[in-house]
This record gives C-alpha cells, structure tokens and sequence, in this order.
C-alpha cells in the first residue's frame, strides 16, 4: 500500500513526479482512453468510433458532461463560411492575431479544413442561428476582417455545440463515458510510452475510489488552466489538470506564458473570485464600443479595427486606461442595441448582467480583462501526437502550434474540432501494443488546497496582464518555496498540485520571455523580439526545465492585414 500521508515538499523549487494517491482499487482496460468531454473530447471520441467500432474507448470527464468551458462559449465558432471569404484571409487574420508565434502548417490544416468541420458539426444536429432566407448567421469578432462567426442561440454556442455532441455520444452506447473521474496520473510502460492512466471516480458504484485503466492510448482533451488565476472566464474545473498530467509522464509544455486575457469580462468588485461572467466579443461585433469614465471612446485611433482589434490589444488599452486613471474598470456601451435585439441576440449575456443588477439595455456594462484562455500547453504535431508514445492532446489542453502569442477569436472551438478529427484520422492505425505499466518510482507528494487562493493571488498580480522581471521572480520565489503543507490525497489538494506545477512553469516561461508579443506583456521588455520562438517546458527529476527554441513561423509583417469591407 502506497504511504498516502506525510511527504511534504523534498527540496526548494521541485514539483512532484507523481500525485500522492492510495493504490488503485479497481482496474479496468480500454484500448483508448479520452480524458475530457467539451468539443475536443467528444469530437475525438466520435470520429475514432466512427474509424474502428471496434475499438473499446473510454471518455472520462471531470464533473458532468457539460461541465467544461466548450458549455460556456458565446462568440462562436469561426470558418470561412461567408460569401467572399476564403481560409487564406482567415489564415491571415489568425497569423497576424498569433503575433508571429503561429506554426504555419496548423494554421493553415485549421483554416481549409474548418469549413468541413463546422458542416459536419451541422450534420450531426448542432442548430446554428439562421438568416429569415436560410442563410447561416455570421457575426465578427475583435481580429476577423469578414463576418465568420457562426452562432447559436444567439450567445449560447457552446451549449448548443455540446448538446449535439452529447446526443451524438449517446446514440453511440459502444462508447462508454465515466463522470465525476478525475485523471490523477499517465501509467507508463518501461519505453516511457502510455500504459494507462489512474483515475479517481466518485460514486460510480463499482468502479469507487482510485482505479487503474490499462489501455494503449489517451488522449487529453481536459481542457484549460483558468484557476491559476483569482478571475477568469473558465470554470471550476479548468485547474491545468491534463497539462500537469502530461508534464509529469515527461512531456513538453509549449508557450504556457502565451495567457490570452478577455477584455470584457463583467466587474463584479475587487474581492470576487473564481469564473466571472463573460461578455462576449461579438457585442462589440454587433456596435457596443468601450469608453472611460469621462465617456471618451479610447480604442478609436489605436488600431485601425478600433474595439474589434485582437484580443490583446483591446485588453492592453484597457488596462494602460485603468492604470492612468486608476478605475479598477472601464465601460462597455451597448444601450443604442436596444431591447429587442439584445433579447434575441445575447439572452444569456443580457441575463447575467441583470442577475449582476446592471441592465445592458440601459446602462454601461463595467468591464476589465481577466483571464480566458491558454494559447500555449502540451506540444503537439499536426496530427496531436505529443512527445510521449501514445499520448495526444487536443483542444485547450494542447499547443498545436494555430494561436501563436494570441487566439484569434472564435478559433477555439474550431481546433477542438479540426485537431480532433485529426487525431481519430490516424491514431487507430498506429495504436501501441498493449503493454504493462513499468513500476514507478517517481518522487510522489502534494501540496495542500489551503494554498490555493493564495497562489492563485500570487499569479494575478505578478503573472497577470502585465508582467515585469520583479513581479515574476517574486512569483517564482514563492512557488519555489511553498510549504507543501498537510495535505491529505483527494480533489483539492491534487488540483492544487497540478496548479503549483503549472503555475511554475507558466512563470518560468514568461520570466524567460524576455520581449512583448500578443497576450505576453512585459512592462520591462516593450517591444517584440525580431526573431519568433517557442518557449518549450518539461520536467527532469523533479525540477521543470524551460528553453526558447525557434520557431518555424510567418512573420505577420509578411501578410499585412488587408482591411476588407
Ligand atoms: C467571446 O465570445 O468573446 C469569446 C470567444 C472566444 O474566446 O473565442
């Protein structure tokens, strides 16, 4: 039986090999094993029955079903879809809102094939919003130069996105799901390539506790890391789970500091923590326009799109407006919408803000940037291959190399899409042998959940939108020394440690990142590097390792941005 209390952190700066958990109680085998259940999970699940049926696969997810950000998405998904558009001006937009970091060939696998993809989507029962004619609705978001965001619900896309895709899987009863799992740890056979994984479930009758999956493949499909952060748009869930799992297992982490920050996520006040509510991009995309206090719209001569400019100029200028005037937000303008067209367009926005005591309507929505989304995350190829033998990664989860230094809107959900049909394109035909898990005896302790809100403190004010050498050696001198604490094996504290270690890397990376690109915003090192790279991250004994590599990139330059009635 596996010691499962008392080890606490061996030595300044490590971060553990393994989580701490009792022995498994239970085994079970699969031949694949997906880890998660938003769009990419459930699309990589989908498209690998639909390649072998005979596979036995598993999807494990976290909470329930729908609980992962694809449920929370508003904007949209984005394809070049409408008249006039072609991928080659999206592949351009994505280029120019990646900063120069993109990875050409992914970028380029995103645009031509997300068309296709999006329409499958469609086949499978998704009910995007429709013109009165029957033509699809597309909507613009901060980046796009044409109208390519399709929609549902008005701003319900993702739960709309996520019901077809469950009602997919439960036409499949071949595809076995297990909710309330959490994925603690890859078993690894003695080449170093996946075994299986370990999994605590609870209340799922037999399979109760810590349990073993013997299997030949997983794929993550898990998710972000939201929670490093005190406010962002993620859910509860989104604790960088499947990154650390993969870090642990020897893989590489790529680009963790590209950290894109929404502009316009509702102010709910200094002390609120945890997800906060959304405002979409495509309010702006339909005529709301940021203001400042005195009423001056402060987007107007900054870029030529004004506030439909990429993500993370938008929340720059924010933030240099509230540093200036020293306001905790600024404003959101979306009166001159009117009821109507908010009730239709943005019922789930326009309910939030009114649950919140502000109505859009009438009033200016208080607004700041908080986090939203990780850019970077376990390296892929193009087809979601990670460096490990039998692990791939798709989704959030994933750094295939498509967002660069900064997501282009509404790109999120279409990765998930593309990468994971690319993912059950090729991994039925190269599927391990199955083998048996090597023993391990990696270095295994936690750190216990008191710590969270504390590091997740740490994180915002010195790894947050604006960053400094300072701030983030005071961020890696804390991570460094964190008392491991009494921590006791279970949920929270193997979220926390997941956080620890990912938080680590994260400021590891951006600490290195010695210039300003997209979402990396270095007060201390202003302008932009003339040479592109990735910042690759992994672990070795215990200790996580970071370093800049070149990357094989299109400098944005060379695909000047074209404005495009
Ligand atoms: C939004 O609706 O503003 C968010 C969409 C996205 O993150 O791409």
């Amino acid at each position: 039986m596996t010691d499962t209390t008392g080890v606490r952190r061996p030595a300044p700066e490590l971060v553990p090999e393994r989580l701490t958990a009792p022995d498994p109680g239970w085994t079970t085998q699969a031949d694949v094993v997906v880890i998660g259940s938003g769009i990419a999970g459930l699309t990589a699940a989908l498209g690998i029955h639909a390649e072998d049926g005979g596979l036995k696969l598993l999807v494990v997810t976290k909470d329930v079903l729908n609980a992962g950000s694809t449920q929370w998405a508003q904007g949209g998904i984005a394809a070049a879809l409408g008249p006039g558009d072609t991928p080659d001006q999206h592949e351009r937009d994505t280029l120019v809102a990646g900063a120069g970091a993109c990875d050409i060939e992914a970028v380029r696998a995103l645009v031509t094939e997300g068309p296709d993809a999006v329409r499958e989507l469609i086949a499978l029962g998704t009910n995007f919003d429709h013109h009165p004619d029957g033509e699809l609705s597309l909507t613009r978001e901060g980046g796009h130069h044409r109208d390519r965001i399709a929609h549902a619900g008005g701003d319900a896309t993702g739960a709309e996105i996520q019901r077809a895709l469950i009602a997919a899987v439960e036409r499949a009863p071949e595809i076995e799901v297990i909710q309330h799992a959490l994925a603690v740890d890859l078993l690894l056979a003695a080449d170093g390539g996946v075994a299986g994984v370990t999994l605590h479930v609870l209340g799922e009758g037999q399979r109760d506790g810590v349990g073993a999956v013997h299997c030949r493949a997983v794929v993550l499909a898990s998710g972000g890391l939201g929670q490093v952060f005190s406010q962002s748009t993620n859910p509860t869930v989104s604790t960088g789970d499947g990154m650390a799992i993969a870090l642990r297992a020897g893989a590489v982490l790529r680009d963790l500091e590209f950290v894109q920050f929404h502009p316009t996520v509702m102010y709910l006040g200094p002390d609120s923590q945890g997800q906060q509510p959304l405002i979409s991009e495509a309010v702006r995309g339909e005529g709301a326009f940021l203001v400042d206090f005195e009423g001056a719209r402060f987007m107007q001569g900054q870029h030529e799109l004004a506030d439909l400019a990429p993500r993370d100029v938008v929340a720059k200028a924010i933030t240099r407006r509230m540093i200036e005037t020293g306001h905790q937000h600024m404003w959101l303008d979306a009166t001159h919408l009117g009821p109507e067209f908010w009730e239709k367009r943005f019922p789930t926005i326009l309910a939030v803000c009114r649950e919140h005591g502000v109505d859009p309507v009438t009033e200016l929505i208080p607004v700041a940037p908080a986090q939203h989304y990780a850019s970077g995350g376990v390296a892929t190829d193009l087809y979601g291959r990670s460096s490990i033998a039998g692990l791939y990664a798709t989704g959030e989860v994933a750094c295939s190399g498509v967002h660069g230094a900064n997501r282009l809107a509404s790109n999120s959900l279409l990765e998930g899409l593309v990468f994971s049909r690319r993912i059950a394109e090729v991994l039925p035909g190269e599927l391990r042998e199955r083998v048996s898990a090597a023993s391990d005896d990696r270095l295994a302790w936690l750190v216990a959940g008191s710590h969270r809100r504390d590091l997740q403190d740490v994180m915002t004010r010195q790894v947050g939108v604006l960053r400094n050498d300072a701030g983030l050696q005071r961020a890696m001198t804390y991570l460094h020394e964190l008392e491991a604490g009494d921590a006791v094996p279970g949920t929270d504290a193997w979220e926390t440690t997941n956080l620890l270690a990912i938080s680590t890397a994260l400021a590891q990376a951006a600490f290195i990142r010695t210039e300003t690109r997209g979402s990396h915003w270095r007060e201390d090192f202003p302008d932009r590097d003339e040479r592109a790279g990735h910042i690759d991250s992994w672990l070795e004994g215990g200790l996580i390792r970071s370093r800049w590599i070149p990357s094989p990139s299109t400098d944005p330059s060379e695909t000047p941005a074209e404005v495009i009635a």
